[in-house]
């Protein structure tokens, strides 16, 4: 942990129960992590030895899809729920570096992210980003939160890379992102990840038992027709619903798939 006595770190942050966002932030190779962190994430990886390049594969997924719609498409706001700690090429880093004046409003509910949330809030003197400390399960405060920072009049980027997983209901999660699409105009965008049983990926299942047992938030895995449900009412771009390691790949990008499904949908 960079600073683990620091004031600015909560009260409620639990240094003795390994969290995803510290986890994650373990198997990119940051130092926002605590011991019981590295060691639930190296029991993992003994376990489910893929786990590592399901990360950053999904980071690098997550490069792709901003680099595309800041530049390509022209979406200059970005709702980014389920941030995760500050990494390097965050999503503000990534839309601004193409398109200076893009707005991104973060959103978490690990008080760890919280505590590390000023590094998201580096502008560019042309945007804005903020960051909401609120949690998935109730998108309604979201919505409440993301003005005057995101003007729901114009198209949004919603991107839940990695956390509908964290919505162990599926009829749930698939309400969590109609609320959150109804309210976004036409020519907005879903940009979504997550775990499946279904593109192999050796352990995957057992490591999912371990954690619900070892860890906190508990994972679910979904399969792709419960991921495309996901999709419903949007068009979803070429290539599809694909592990995000092979979603529209660059020269550099992660070769090996990982059971980690990828897609960008558009609302007509
Ligand atoms: C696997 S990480 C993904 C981080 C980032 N989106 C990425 O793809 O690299 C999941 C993040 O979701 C956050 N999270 C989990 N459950 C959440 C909830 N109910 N509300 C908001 N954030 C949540 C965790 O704290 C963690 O930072």
């Amino acid at each position: 942990m960079t600073d683990p006595s620091a004031a600015s770190v909560p009260a409620r942050v639990r240094s003795d129960v390994a969290h995803n966002a510290r986890v994650w932030n373990y198997w990119l190779g940051g130092k926002d992590n605590y011991p019981v962190d590295r060691t639930v994430g190296d029991q993992v990886t003994g376990m489910y030895p893929s786990i590592g390049e399901v990360a950053r594969a999904d980071r690098a997924f997550l490069g792709r899809a901003v680099r595309h719609l800041a530049g390509d498409v022209g979406i200059s706001q970005f709702l980014d729920i389920g941030t995760g700690l500050p990494t390097f090429n965050n999503t503000h880093e990534i839309a601004q570096h193409t398109a200076p004046h893009s707005r991104i409003v973060y959103v978490d509910n690990d008080p760890i992210v919280l505590a590390h949330a000023r590094a998201l809030l580096t502008s560019s003197p042309e945007g804005a980003t903020e960051y909401i400390d609120a949690d998935a399960h109730h998108p309604e405060q979201i919505l409440r939160s993301v003005e005057p920072t995101l003007d729901l009049e114009r198209p949004v980027a919603v991107m839940m890379l990695g956390i509908l997983n964290f919505v162990l209901d599926t009829g749930e999660a698939q309400g969590i992102v109609r609320k959150l699409m109804d309210a976004m105009p036409s020519g907005s965008y879903l940009v979504l990840t997550h775990p499946t049983l279904e593109l192999g990926g050796e352990g995957n299942e057992a490591a999912m038992r371990f954690w619900n047992e070892n860890a906190t938030p508990p994972i679910t895995a979904r399969t792709r027709a419960e991921f495309a449900s996901f999709m419903d009412g949007l068009d979803v771009l070429e290539p599809g619903i694909v592990s995000c390691a092979r979603w529209r790949t660059e020269p550099g990008s992660p070769a090996a798939e990982v059971a980690q499904f990828g897609a960008v949908g558009r609302k007509p």
